[in-house]
């Protein structure tokens, strides 16, 4: 199976917000990210819009025609706001107001999951849980409902960066681990945060990734290189 790329578009709503105009324009970047290759579009609403805000959302929504992916926390006003969009799916991410990124997976206790969950799946909108890379939470993820589970690879890709060996085994085996466990069911298993090439190449070598949701790398090396040659260079690696 060819794992499918998802490209957070997060970070050129924050190139446009620094100037608090209207570029670079949101709606060019998702087109272009498409053209080249994107198979969804995420886009993270955070309840205080600092980066995509909810218009933006559902301009994208009215002109994109490839899946849109809503990264939201679980409340129940975002609740509201993805059943008005109805993307094709949401996942669910922990939100601290004062973070720079999301800093680690969900805390699958929390109150009103299940209710939450189901709210959107009987609205049609296929919901996955971002979750740490633990077979634990895979299990409860799976006995709360959800569609897919997108694993925290922030650990793994640190690891990466940083060539610790040990670290970089470690986490691997962590994140193959979940995969083991989520083959039991059908959930879809997806893989973000802190993704480059390297990363994603060794990722690669697990087999059967539904999705890699990539972002700052990609906005990032852009800059340098164009949307065309980075988004095919990671639809190459994930062929
Ligand atoms: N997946 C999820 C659930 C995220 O919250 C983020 C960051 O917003 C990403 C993927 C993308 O992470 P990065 O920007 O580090 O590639």
């Amino acid at each position: 199976m060819k794992s499918k790329l998802g490209v957070n578009i997060d970070h050129v709503a924050t190139l446009r917000n620094a100037r608090g105009e209207n570029h670079p324009v949101l709606l060019k970047a998702a087109e272009e990210v498409i053209k080249y290759g994107a198979d969804s579009i995420t886009i993270h609403v955070r309840e205080d819009q600092r980066h995509v805000n909810k218009k933006d959302a559902l301009l994208l929504k009215k002109k994109i025609k490839k899946p849109i992916n809503l990264e939201m926390a679980p409340t129940n006003n975002m609740v509201n706001f993805a059943l008005k969009l109805k993307p094709k799916f949401v996942c669910i991410v922990p939100e601290k107001r004062k973070e720079v990124t999301t800093e680690g997976g969900l805390n699958l206790s929390h109150k009103n999951l299940k209710i939450l969950i189901n709210k959107l799946k009987k609205n049609n909108i296929e919901v996955s849980l971002f979750i740490n890379p633990s077979t634990k939470d895979v299990i409860n993820s799976h006995k709360l409902g959800a569609n897919a589970i997108e694993i925290h690879t922030g650990s793994f890709a640190n690891a990466i960066k940083t060539k610790n060996k040990n670290k970089i085994i470690l986490e691997f085996n962590k994140i193959k681990k979940c995969k083991l466990e989520c083959d039991k069911t059908k959930m879809k298993f997806n893989l973000g945060h802190g993704l480059d090439y390297k990363s994603t190449m060794y990722l690669n070598k697990i087999k059967n990734i539904n999705e890699y949701n990539i972002g700052h790398f990609i906005i990032g090396e852009s800059l340098f290189d164009g949307f065309p040659k980075v988004i095919k260079k990671f639809k190459r690696l994930l062929s």
